[in-house]
């Protein structure tokens, strides 16, 4: 039979054992500290003042204000009451404080304050940091898979357009050039092959090639990663320091990808970087000689951009020193079939399939879209076909019809006009097929309330949806 009185009647026992109890019960509930009626210090638990980082026993007897700052014991002492879940914040983390005031024979005697972790404050802090380590690790991840990504070289660019062959010889005439270019271009013309053929064919070949996604770099990383820090410049900094992309670039090539998002306060950064040649590092003092050759994509109008005062003007004309702006796939749709067998060959090997070609029925088909995804699209819906397809020839039926409907497919890409070299007429009848394709879209293909939606007579509206072959 278990005795449970056995101990509790043996006084030296009670005694030792209360004291274990008490200590671990003080040293449990959160930070505590203890002061006397004259605010001075009583008693700290090791918690306590190892938070602090204090000398638990020298700060014992000192007034309570010299050993914890920010804490208000008067108005306990006034009132003789405690004072409940007040927030405070210490190094970052937010806790939540309880003073008692304690009492012998109704005298004031001293305050015990008991401080725990602010829970949800924490888990709230907890999870904005999760975050931004999860932003940090996606961005790493895409940047490790970026620099492994097979190169492409000039001969990758399928084209028998003129403007594009006269890009191409373009390419090939400043790639040992110094000269900043910008390539411009929707989302899927082939920015980035245009970028890898002008450093491959460049005297800088065996040098870095860095790509940087203006983008998709987590705001609080860009200038850290462009620049690179100096050793302990900022909490959170790596011991060694870091180097920026443009040192490690340096004697290469830096591809800037989407520069129209990089932000205000970078640009004139940048924009030091491009005229003075030469960087500093974050907590830097020395500068650092910088010799790399600049290219900048967007697919954005930047023009436009400088006119709403979203982007510098005068790193515009910096950036914009030598253009290659690609058309979009639906004016050049006579790349299409050259495209698309480059695409069966790539495809053939990569699924291990034995597509022998396309029918010409399927390449009509393919050549009566507007691709507003440009070659990335087309790409994607040759990838898709091979899926329906057992091998052989490619045919209309591998072809989701359904998803083929003809429109642009954002606001931004309608608002932006190549107004290059084109003929008003021309620009006019652009403008004129894509209200219409939206209209259609909008009203589900019905052309009376299209046209309505237009302010047009529904004989015009026919007129034109045959003139600009919209079906
Ligand atoms: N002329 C071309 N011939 C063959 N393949 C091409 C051509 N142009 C682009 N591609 C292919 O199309 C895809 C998209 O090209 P790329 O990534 O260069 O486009 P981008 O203009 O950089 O697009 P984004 O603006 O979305 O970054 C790539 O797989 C690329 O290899
Ligand atoms: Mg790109």
């Amino acid at each position: 039979m278990i005795r449970h009185d056995s101990w509790l009647n043996s006084d030296e026992l009670s005694k030792e054992l209360m004291e274990f109890y008490m200590n671990e019960a003080l040293e449990n509930v959160g930070s505590v500290a203890i002061i006397d009626k004259d605010f001075r210090m009583v008693y700290i638990n090791d918690k306590y003042a190892d938070s602090l980082g204090i000398d638990k026993l020298k700060s014992l007897g000192k007034p309570v204000s010299e050993v914890i700052d920010n804490t208000n014991m008067t108005n306990v002492a006034r009132t003789g009451h405690p004072e409940l879940g007040v927030l405070y914040s210490r190094n970052g983390v937010n806790f939540i404080i309880n003073k008692f005031p304690l009492t012998k024979d109704g005298e004031f005697m001293g305050i015990v304050g008991i401080s725990t972790f602010q829970d949800d404050e924490k888990v709230a802090s907890l999870r904005v940091r999760l975050d931004n380590l999860s932003k940090e690790l996606n961005y790493y991840k895409e940047k490790n898979h970026r620099q492994n990504a097979a190169k492409y070289s000039i001969d990758d660019i399928i084209s028998k357009n003129e403007t594009m062959l006269h890009l191409k010889s373009l390419v090939y005439k400043v790639a040992s050039t110094k000269s900043t270019v910008l390539i411009s271009g929707e989302s899927g013309t082939g920015k980035e092959l245009f970028a890898h053929s002008l450093h491959a064919l460049s005297n800088r070949s065996n040098m870095p090639f860095q790509r940087i996604n203006c983008s998709t770099i987590p705001e609080n990383l860009i200038e850290s990663e462009l620049f690179g820090y100096e050793k302990g410049s900022f909490t959170g900094a790596l011991k060694e320091g870091k180097l920026g992309e443009f040192e490690v670039a340096n004697g290469g090539t830096i591809m800037m990808d989407e520069v129209d998002s990089l932000p205000l306060a970078l640009q004139s950064k940048l924009l030091r970087v491009l005229q003075e040649k030469e960087i500093r590092r974050i907590g830097g003092k020395e500068t650092i000689d910088i010799d790399v050759r600049m290219i900048f994509t967007t697919n954005k109008d930047l023009l436009n951009m400088v006119n709403r005062g979203e982007f510098r003007e005068d790193l515009y004309y910096r950036i914009n020193v030598l253009n290659i702006a690609i058309p979009p796939l639906r004016e050049r749709k006579e790349d299409i079939p050259g495209i698309v067998d480059r695409f069966i060959h790539k495809f053939n090997q990569e699924l291990g399939m034995r597509v022998t070609g396309i029918t010409s029925e399927a390449i009509k088909l393919l050549m009566s879209y507007s691709w507003p995804g440009n070659i990335r699209e087309l790409e994607n819906h040759i990838e898709r076909a091979f899926i329906y397809s057992p091998g052989g020839m490619l045919g209309v039926e591998h072809f989701n019809l359904n998803n083929f409907v003809p429109v642009e497919t954002s606001n931004e890409k309608a608002a932006v006009l190549n107004t290059d070299g084109r003929k008003l007429k021309d620009i006019v009848s652009e403008v004129e097929k894509k209200a219409i394709i939206e209209a259609m879209t909008k009203f589900s293909g019905n052309k009376k309330r299209a046209a309505e939606a237009l302010g047009v007579d529904r004989s015009v509206f026919y007129e034109k949806m045959k003139k600009y072959e919209i079906t």
